[in-house]
């Protein structure tokens, strides 16, 4: 999760305690099933998009609470 000055201005704090919270993680945690941590990272380039996430090699602008379940989900069904 991007918290570089634009995505923290555009609620990325926020979005990762909700991150954490869905995941049930702390900082530094990382998920039982291996697949989650969140990394607060300073900014990631692309900062028209904030507030960003990336998840490996992809990258996810604008991101507003309700993507989170959605996005959380996708991963884990790859898995
Ligand atoms: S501050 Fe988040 S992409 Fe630049």
């Amino acid at each position: 999760m991007c918290l570089g000055t634009a995505c923290y201005l555009k609620g990325g704090q926020d979005l990762i305690e909700e991150a954490r919270s869905l995941l049930g993680i702390g900082e530094g945690g990382v998920t039982q099933d291996g697949l989650f941590s969140i990394d607060p990272v300073r900014c990631v380039g692309c900062c028209g998009l904030a507030p960003v996430l990336t998840v490996g090699a992809d990258t996810y602008g604008k991101l507003t609470r309700d993507q989170l379940p959605e996005i959380i989900a996708k991963y884990q069904s790859r898995a």
